[in-house]
């Protein structure tokens, strides 16, 4: 019988970097703040801000965002430290096999399959909704039959099939070239999220504040965990550790760099959002940024605000499913999933089969699934790594305390206590279907982790240090 906790030394881990198959280190600290900013602002900022503000928090949407913000805070800082400490691809995963072993890592690894898989369906569904919508302004309209999912009334969500057929050619030739072709995008972006600012900030009208909490404080806080999917992504730029320059210096500035930029945006953004528009009128769009310039007459804003939408959502993409397969590289790696997904193409430096395979299911999730049952899920996977990141933190500075760290957590214990309250607080907040899904999902694993990953792991209790519990 072997131990379900054995837990994977971090020399071990930083050893089994350095081999053929390994991953090119060409990332510095401006290429991680760009990744992250590319995984983060998106669908949150630029769709889900209507649907909190008109159901959920209405003006103060604003005090929802600083709440999610002040929970991935914390959870940021915490990332900061471990990534360090442990700079091997898999992020939250691979954390939690060093400190915790291996069955949580599997619960981890497991909750981030969902995670990525679900936002990337998400996303792209979102970015096939902004494509559509600019056919239809230049006079170009798609059959529903081929952009909508079946249980929407259609046959194939194709836009959603065609963006992820290019994401995932783009990650075929390169992290290199992915990452250049993501930092032109994600300028693009903060260049349209600025124009909004600068067009819609004289036409504001502080009496669309009131009431300022249509909902009351309940609704606030699900605004809050409704809205924490904007803040998703910052996590993804530890996933790419192994392939970083400096990841000591670099790893910490791009993590806590790409959330305090986008927090301030989402900030000044949702402020001024609901301050042009009366917030029950977001219910009359998916759009919400493009319709407040369209409100205030601003049409020629509204297009170009969707064109650097579209923009913002393919970056996100390309984030997303970066770090999907990068987690899966480390599962496989370890014996825990098949060796499909570790295998690297010795000429392109990527793993090319798990991209492709990552490519295709996020595929038929996105063409063939309605959005609103994947988009639930992907918040509470995230929160719930964000969790174990967290307590891996305490039990790493007391099992390890010794071990260099680039950066460390102020005030630990306290901080990561407070991240896994404040992260927990959110939980709590999402609706209980979307609880029940999870736990289904999480049983799912189990079964797939007993009956293959136990068996197939390459962490032998030989080679585990003391054991956890
Ligand atoms: N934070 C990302 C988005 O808003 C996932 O689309």
């Amino acid at each position: 019988m072997k131990d379900i906790f054995r837990r994977k030394p971090i020399d071990m881990l930083i050893a089994e970097t350095k081999g053929k198959e390994s991953l090119q280190k060409v990332l510095g600290a401006y290429d991680l703040t760009m990744l992250g900013i590319g995984a983060i602002i998106g669908t949150g900022i630029f769709v889900l801000t209507g649907i909190a503000a008109a159901n959920y928090s209405g003006p103060a949407l604003v005090i929802s965002f600083i709440l999610a913000g002040i929970a991935c805070g914390f959870a940021a800082l915490c990332y900061s430290e471990i990534t360090t400490m442990v700079p091997v691809a898999g992020s939250a995963y691979t954390y939690g096999y060093a400190a915790l072993g291996e069955f949580w890592a599997w619960i981890i690894g497991w909750d981030l399959i969902l995670e990525y898989a679900f936002a990337i369906g998400t996303v792209a569904i979102g970015w096939s909704g902004y494509f559509t919508s600019i056919l239809e302004s230049l006079g170009i309209t798609l059959p529903t039959a081929i952009t909508k999912a079946p249980f929407e009334g259609g046959l194939i969500n194709l836009p959603a099939v065609g963006i992820l057929v290019l994401i995932t050619y783009i990650l075929i030739k390169g992290v290199k070239g992915s990452t250049n072709t993501n930092n032109v995008i994600v300028w693009i972006k903060l260049a349209v999220v600025f124009l909004f600012i600068i067009l819609a900030v004289g036409h504001v009208k502080p009496a669309n504040w009131h009431p300022f909490m249509p909902y009351g404080w309940n609704g606030v806080f699900s605004g809050a965990s409704v809205i924490f999917f904007a803040y998703i992504g910052f996590d993804a730029v530890s996933t790419a550790a192994e392939e970083v320059k400096n990841p000591q210096k670099d790893l910490p500035k791009g993590i806590i760099s790409s959330l305090i930029i986008c927090t301030v945006l989402y900030i000044v953004v949702s402020a001024i959002l609901t301050g042009v528009v009366p917030y029950y009128k977001f219910k009359e769009t998916s759009a919400p940024v493009a319709f407040a310039l369209q409100q205030i007459g601003i049409n020629w804003g509204s297009a170009l605000v969707s064109v650097g939408a579209i923009c913002g959502l393919t970056s996100v993409l390309i984030v997303m499913m970066f770090g999907q397969t990068r987690v899966l590289f480390a599962m496989s790696r370890d014996g825990l999933l098949p060796k499909v997904f570790g295998h690297v193409n010795l000429k392109y430096h990527t793993p090319v089969k798990s991209t492709i395979l990552v490519g295709i299911v996020t595929m038929v999730v996105a063409g063939f699934t309605p959005i609103a049952i994947v988009s639930e899920l992907t918040n509470i996977g995230t929160l719930t790594a964000f969790m174990i990141v967290s307590a891996s933190v305490i039990v790493l500075r007391k099992r390890e305390p010794d071990r260099p760290r680039g950066f460390r957590v102020p005030f630990s214990p306290v901080v990561p206590i407070l991240s896994i309250a404040a992260c927990g607080f959110l939980v709590a907040h999402l609706q209980a279907v979307t609880l029940w899904r999870f736990v289904i999902w999480l049983a799912v694993g189990l079964a797939i982790y007993f009956l293959y990953g136990y068996n197939h792991s390459t962490v032998t209790d030989d080679n585990h240090g003391e054991k956890v519990i």
